[in-house]
């Protein structure tokens, strides 16, 4: 369960640990911030309060004692402040030690009053909740009073709320967004070298004579990439040096095998004769197959539009031409046109390899193109036969060199086992590949797929 949640993308992954990184570093980085705001408020609100406050006792105690008490009931009070006049401070009961008692004292004796304006005793109470304060103010004592006068006010304290401003939670919103943004882009750049090296090996595994990788980019990348253009380079010598290896053998012996045929016409015995010049026929063709397939390995053919469709009726043209009494079972079917970009030289002879077995061994062949089903799907040709079809659980190894049917050892049918090797060869080269199956209604069926 846990291992189906987690993505099995590099990208993905890296994006989720960067981005749940920022986010929680950023959400601490605001929680520090918020808990400032709180006490910046709570500072402001008790300096707010004393200068209220202090207004209030002035006024209050610059009238004549007698009015006092009607000057407070006409006088309109600041939201969340209530005043009475009376002759005692607040009641002790609701003490409650709060931070904004000394604030409020401190204020209060900051402001510069002349000594006879000073209230002679002041008494700061809290709330328990702290959502309140009671302030009691002592006015100087007046003759004409018989009792003390007390101002007593009480304020209303509400709790501060940093994390309800509305620039708090837009500046999260906007780093979010940010984070997230700067975490996608980093992510597809760091990702993006693994897929080009991806599709890079991929299609130097089809053909090692594809493109070089761009040595661009950072210096790890390009490290990489360089690297990668050395093995690929290596790869391809290597091949090279083998193909010309073996062309070389194939050319050399041509030499002594038109020797050998010169002197086998000397011969007297003519049954010893015809069999040897029948085993330097073999001999020849194997010549000129290794040969041919050295310069399938080697060709550089560019890659232009070819018309698969034209292609298709030319080979069972060319096949009718050599073998007319098959001309009648030399079928195609398909659309009229159809265009994708190959080696055209050699997708003919890919073809032509397929559409020569199907004659040989199956005596008929039928050419079939379907169009890609979808945009990005690949062209398929079937190429059947209505022959005895192919040896069973044996289809994958008729592709190995040399590799021939038990049936196709005789010489009438003469091939040297590279057909379909070459053929295999060519269409991966092309990104496409082929495969061979019997068919249900009987004879053969190789199965070509070839990218749009
Ligand atoms: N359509 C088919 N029906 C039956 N057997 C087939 C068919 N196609 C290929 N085979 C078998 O696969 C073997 C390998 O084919 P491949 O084309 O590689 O070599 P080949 O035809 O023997 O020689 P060549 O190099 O001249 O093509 C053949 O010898 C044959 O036994
Ligand atoms: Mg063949």
């Amino acid at each position: 369960m846990r291992l189906r949640l987690w993505p099995r993308s590099l990208a993905v992954r890296t994006a989720i640990i960067l981005f749940t990184g920022l986010v929680l570093a950023q959400t601490v980085g605001l929680g520090i911030e918020t808990i400032g705001r709180a006490g910046l408020q709570r500072l402001e609100q008790g300096r707010h309060l004393a200068l209220r406050v202090m207004e209030l006792y002035i006024t209050v105690a610059k009238t004549p004692p007698a009015q006092r008490a009607m000057a407070l009931r006409e006088l309109r009070l600041p939201a969340g402040l209530t005043a009475q006049l009376d002759s005692a401070p607040p009641a002790r009961l609701l003490v409650s030690p709060l931070p904004v008692q000394q604030l409020v004292r401190l204020n209060m004796a900051l402001v510069p009053l002349p000594p006879s304006l000073r209230p002679a005793e002041v008494v700061l109470l809290g709330s328990p909740a702290q959502e309140q304060m009671m302030i009691g103010l002592r006015l100087v004592d007046d003759p004409a009073l018989t009792e003390p006068q007390w101002l007593n006010v009480t304020a209303a304290l509400p709790a501060p709320r940093p994390w309800q401003e509305p620039d708090l939670l837009a500046a999260f919103l906007l780093m979010t967004a940010v984070a997230a943004a700067l975490t996608g882009w980093a992510v597809v750049r760091l990702s993006a070298p693994v897929a080009t090296l991806a599709a890079a090996a991929e299609q130097l595994g089809a053909d090692v004579n594809a493109a070089p990788l761009a040595e661009v980019g950072p210096s790890d990348v390009t490290a990489a990439a360089a690297a990668f253009n050395r093995m690929a380079a290596r790869l391809r010598r290597f091949v090279q040096d083998r193909t010309l290896l073996l062309a070389a053998i194939g050319h050399d012996l041509r030499t002594p095998i038109t020797r050998l045929r010169l002197r086998a016409e000397f011969v007297a015995d003519e049954e010893l004769r015809a069999k040897m010049l029948a085993d330097l026929d073999d001999l020849e063709a194997l010549v000129t197959a290794t040969l041919a397939f050295g310069r399938t390995a080697t060709s550089r053919e560019p890659a232009a539009p070819l018309d698969l469709a034209v292609l298709a009726r030319t080979l069972l043209d060319e096949a009718a031409d050599a073998r007319p009494e098959l001309a009648e079972r030399l079928v195609y079917d398909g659309p009229e046109h159809l265009t994708v970009r190959a080696r055209s030289m050699a997708l003919k002879r890919a073809l032509g390899n397929l559409v020569a077995n199907a004659i040989a061994y199956g005596g008929s062949a039928r050419i079939r193109l379907l169009p890609p089903e979808a945009a990005g799907a690949p062209v398929r040709i079937e190429i059947e036969d209505d022959g005895p079809g192919l040896p069973p659980g044996e289809t994958e190894q008729l592709f190995d060199p040399f590799r021939r049917g038990e049936e196709s050892r005789s010489r009438e049918t003469g091939g040297v086992g590279l057909g379909l090797t070459i053929a295999r060869d060519i269409l991966r080269a092309h990104g496409g590949e082929v495969t061979l199956a019997n068919r249900s209604e009987g004879g053969a069926r190789a199965s070509v797929r070839l990218p749009a």
